[in-house]
């Protein structure tokens, strides 16, 4: 008889410890799955690796003159967020339309208009481009890199590729 109580008891107990157990197990998945899919969330989002960027109207761009157009755009890779500033000039000339990076295919400075000498000029090493980017003078390997644009609907777009 006392053999037979103690053995209900243990599996009372048992049962018990279980079902304790098997509530606090239900518990910390309902807290807890939520708070890790929030930590790693933004880990797991795809980025964004391209995009079309509207400069404005193309008949408000001065023609034969390579006009600059600045932004900068922020991407989001996990919990690091981070900014790039872009430089576009520009140029209307013959009917069409040009866009070229601002940054020199030498070591990446920054290249600026000269319309006194008819060419972007780099600070940085002397390097010289025609105003379609060729290379003029200077250690540059390649011409000035050129972006994708489309029109529509009077807007000029540039295409971007973050990498
Ligand atoms: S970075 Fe432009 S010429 Fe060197």
């Amino acid at each position: 008889m006392a053999e037979s109580e103690s053995s209900a008891g243990l599996g009372r107990r048992t049962f018990v410890t279980g079902v304790v157990g098997l509530l606090g197990g239900i518990i910390a998945a309902v807290v807890g799955l939520p708070a890790v899919a929030y930590w790693l969330g933004p880990s797991l989002k795809k980025q964004e690796s391209d995009a079309w960027v509207p400069l404005g109207p193309v008949e408000n761009i001065p023609v034969d003159v390579p006009t600059l157009f600045s932004f900068t755009r922020t991407k989001q890779l996990g919990w690091e967020r981070s900014a790039t500033s872009y430089g576009v000039y520009v140029l209307r000339a013959g009917g069409q339309v040009l866009a070229l990076s601002n940054v020199c295919t030498h070591l990446s400075c920054r290249v600026t208009w000269s319309p006194e000498r008819d060419t972007y000029l780099c600070p940085c090493h002397d390097g010289h481009f025609a105003r379609d980017g060729a290379i003029v003078s200077g250690p540059q390997p390649r011409p000035l890199d050129r972006f994708a644009l489309k029109i529509e609907d009077g807007t000029l777009f540039v295409h971007i590729v973050e990498a």
